[in-house]
This record gives structure tokens, C-alpha cells and sequence, in this order.
């Protein structure tokens, strides 16, 4: 079952919503909205579903509704129609009690401001979040502790926020959401204040942070890479409405109309596109107690001039050349096991098309994608990451 459901949810910005609600449900654009009724059409109609420890990224241009829509799933705008639930439970339903727990145990939000209390040291800050829970004070300073460490401020508790620089004032941002622990992050232009450089640091740290955490996520941005390197999907919208949801590669590759193609035109693919993406699966791999001959064998039948060899597990143990395995042949060799090399290049599924590029220069034999475990994933030939970003994004 889905984490978060939107179900044809709108929001009209004005004291009017009726008339706005009428004209929009005959068609007519949101500028001769406001034009005919003075009513702003915030979002239009918008549905979607995200799953449990999904990363879902909201993308658009300044004044395309993403903010309106962020805070409407906490409520902190009141949708003029449609229905959200989280879970089971429906939260446009939900009266002011249930509504104010929803918001202090289910759910935490980081915005773009850091909006940290300045004569707070930064512990206390941390657990401002907490402090609402009504959390006893030892655990909340755990807590709190806990959340510092893991955005990497151990350290820095007793200080305050103008010792720190932006970057870090986000982790503490950061660090407060994290101290409550809810099952939804809601991050509105989280990132947008930072510069290049810690920006994409920061990003770096949300995507290793999510793996271990495994929170459901809705970030906003209107940074085509930014969404593209943070999301599973990405939402892309344009005056209120939701033009396309599709996983990055498919925002790249398979844009919805029009205007979605003209947003990724200057996406430079080389950044985005990753290792999975081009990855194919081996023709054949070999066992260490493969003989020489069986090895031999399985490359020339697939016309190959070197095998990777994987144990039971499809751990990666190394990669055999036929010269190799001709050799130990000769010497009456039964297994692989001394003419197994393991100097070979092997990246992770994420590694972007750009450090592919630098890595394959200087290998000459495929690239061996593997996961955490060290399972062979899939292999990359330099023929494939040259055709990648060859191919036109659009
Ligand atoms: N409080 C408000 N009153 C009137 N119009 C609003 C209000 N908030 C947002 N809007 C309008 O709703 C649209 C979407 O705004 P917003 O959600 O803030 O966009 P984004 O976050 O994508 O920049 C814009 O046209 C904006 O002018
Ligand atoms: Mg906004």
C-alpha cells in the first residue's frame, strides 16, 4: 500500500474558490482564472501516489505550485478539494486534535530558511521537535544528540547558530527533523539557499543518510539535476498541474510533452545517467572451480576475450583472459583459482556516466557493476557509455 495517496487534490487561493472551482472544471487556464475572478489557482487536480521509503521529487519552475502542494499533505495549507491520506488514514479528514498529533509524530519538515532560534545552542535547537513531543529531557537529548551525529555535528552541540555557516545551519535543520524520527520528510527547497559546492555535498549526504534510514521523502526543488540526481521519481509540474511522474532516467530519455523536453534540453546526461543505466548483464561468467578448459570454453562460444568469475553467491572474485586460461590449460591446471586477477575497475550501480568515463580510459576490459555485497550486477563495455551520451536527450 502506498505511503502518501493524493487524490485529485486542488487549492484555489482566494476568498472565491467556488467560482475558480467552476471555470477550472470547464477548462479555462489558470491566468484567465485569476483574470475573470481574482482567485489564484495554487494547484489543479493533482494525483499521485508515493511509496513507503520512496524518494519523491516535486520539480517545476518558480510559482508552478510546488510549494502549495508540499504543504498542503501537512495541511498547513487547506486544500479547497480532493483527499491525501497517509496510510489508512485520511488526513484532509482529520479535526484539529488528530491533525496536531499527525504533524508533531508523523511527520517533519525542512525548509529553505533554516530558521533556527538564534539564542538556542545547537543541541537545543536539535530538539526543539522533541521539546513539542514532550519528550523527558535525557531522551530528548539523546535523541537529539543521535540526529547531530548523524548529519555530522558531533561536536558542535553547545554552540550557536551564527558560529555556523549555511551549510551547516541546514544540517541542523536537518538534524531537528531527524530528532522526531517521523516516517515523512517534507524538504521545501532545502538545498536551494546553499552554494554549488555544499549543495551538492548536502545532497550527497541525503542520499547516503536515506539508505540507512529509509524515510519516505518529498523534496522540492525547481533544480532539473538536483531532482534528478535525489529522486526515485520526479513529479514535474507546470501552472499547478502535475505534467509527468517517471523515474529520472525516463524524464531524460522519454519526456511527456513539450514542455518537459524543453526543462531537460540542457541537462548534460554525462551527470545524470549512471552506471545502472548503461549496464548489461554478463553473456557468461565463470566459477572459481571452473577449469581452464570450461573457462576457455564459455568464451569462445560467446566470442569474448575474458571472463569475470563470481562465486556461488555472485560475489565478484575477478576476471580470467583467455591467454590466462590457455596457459594454465597447458600447465593441467583444474581450477581458476591462480590465474584469477582482481585489478579490474568495478563501480557502484550510482556512479555517474562522467566518473564511468574517466574510469573506462584506462581499462581494458569491461567494467563490473557490483552492489554493497560485492554481487556482480552487470558489466559495462566503453562502447556503451560512448552511445549513451551520444544519444540526444530528447
Ligand atoms: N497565499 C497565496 N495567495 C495567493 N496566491 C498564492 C498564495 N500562495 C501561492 N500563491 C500562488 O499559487 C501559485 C503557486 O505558488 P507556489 O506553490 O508558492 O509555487 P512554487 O513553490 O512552485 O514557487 C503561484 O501562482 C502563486 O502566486
Ligand atoms: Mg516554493
Amino acid at each position: 500500500m502506498a505511503k502518501i495517496t493524493v487524490e485529485n487534490l486542488t487549492k484555489i487561493f482566494g476568498n472565491h474558490p467556488e467560482k475558480a472551482l467552476t471555470l477550472m472544471d470547464q477548462g479555462v487556464s489558470k491566468d484567465e482564472i485569476l483574470m475573470k475572478t481574482g482567485q489564484a489557482v495554487g494547484i489543479k487536480d493533482v494525483s499521485f501516489e508515493i511509496e513507503e521509503g520512496e524518494t519523491f521529487v516535486v520539480m517545476g519552475l518558480s510559482g508552478s505550485g510546488k510549494s502549495t502542494l508540499i504543504r498542503c499533505l501537512n495541511r498547513l495549507i487547506e486544500p479547497t478539494r480532493g483527499k491525501i491520506f497517509v496510510g489508512d488514514n485520511e488526513v484532509t479528514s482529520m479535526n484539529d486534535n488528530e491533525l496536531r498529533l499527525f504533524r508533531r509524530n508523523k511527520q517533519a519538515m525542512v525548509f529553505q530558511q533554516f530558521a533556527l532560534f538564534p539564542h538556542r545552542n545547537i543541541l537545543e535547537n536539535t530538539a526543539y521537535g522533541l521539546e513539542i513531543q514532550n519528550a523527558d529531557s535525557a531522551e530528548k537529548n539523546e535523541r537529539a544528540q543521535k540526529a547531530l551525529e548523524l548529519v555530522g555535528l558531533k561536536g558542535w552541540e553547545t554552540r550557536y547558530p551564527e558560529e555556523l555557516s549555511g551549510g551547516m545551519q541546514q544540517r541542523v535543520g536537518l538534524a531537528r527533523a531527524l530528532a522526531v524520527d517521523p516516517e515523512i520528510l517534507l524538504m521545501d527547497e532545502a538545498f536551494s539557499a546553499l552554494d554549488p559546492l555544499i549543495r551538492r555535498e548536502m545532497q550527497d549526504e541525503l542520499l547516503d543518510l536515506q539508505q540507512k534510514m529509509n524515510k519516505t521523502i518529498v523534496f522540492i526543488t525547481h533544480d532539473l539535476d538536483e531532482a534528478l540526481k535525489i529522486g526515485d521519481r520526479v513529479a514535474l509540474m507546470k501552472d499547478g498541474e502535475v505534467v509527468q511522474i517517471d523515474p529520472p532516467e525516463l524524464i531524460l530519455t522519454n519526456p511527456a510533452d513539450e514542455y518537459v523536453a524543453k526543462f531537460v534540453e540542457d541537462v548534460d546526461l554525462a551527470k545524470v545517467l549512471t552506471a545502472e543505466g548503461v549496464m548489461i548483464h554478463p553473456k557468461e561468467v565463470a566459477f572459481p572451480k571452473d577449469g581452464p578448459r570450461i573457462a576457455l570454453r564459455k568464451m569462445k562460444d560467446k566470442g569474448i576475450s575474458s571472463l569475470f568469475v563470481v562465486n556461488r553467491n555472485r560475489q565478484l572474485q575477478g576476471y580470467v583472459t583467455a591467454e590466462d586460461a590457455a596457459k594454465a590449460a597447458e600447465r593441467g591446471e583444474k581450477e581458476l583459482t591462480g590465474i584469477i586477477q582482481t585489478d579490474s575497475p568495478r563501480v557502484s550501480p550510482d556512479t555517474t556516466l562522467n566518473e564511468l568515463f574517466e574510469v573506462s580510459a584506462s581499462a581494458s576490459i569491461p567494467i563490473a557493476v557490483i552492489d554493497e555485497e560485492k554481487k556482480l550486477l552487470g558489466i559495462i563495455i566503453r562502447g556503451a557509455i560512448l552511445s549513451a551520451l551520444s544519444k540526444e536527450a530528447v
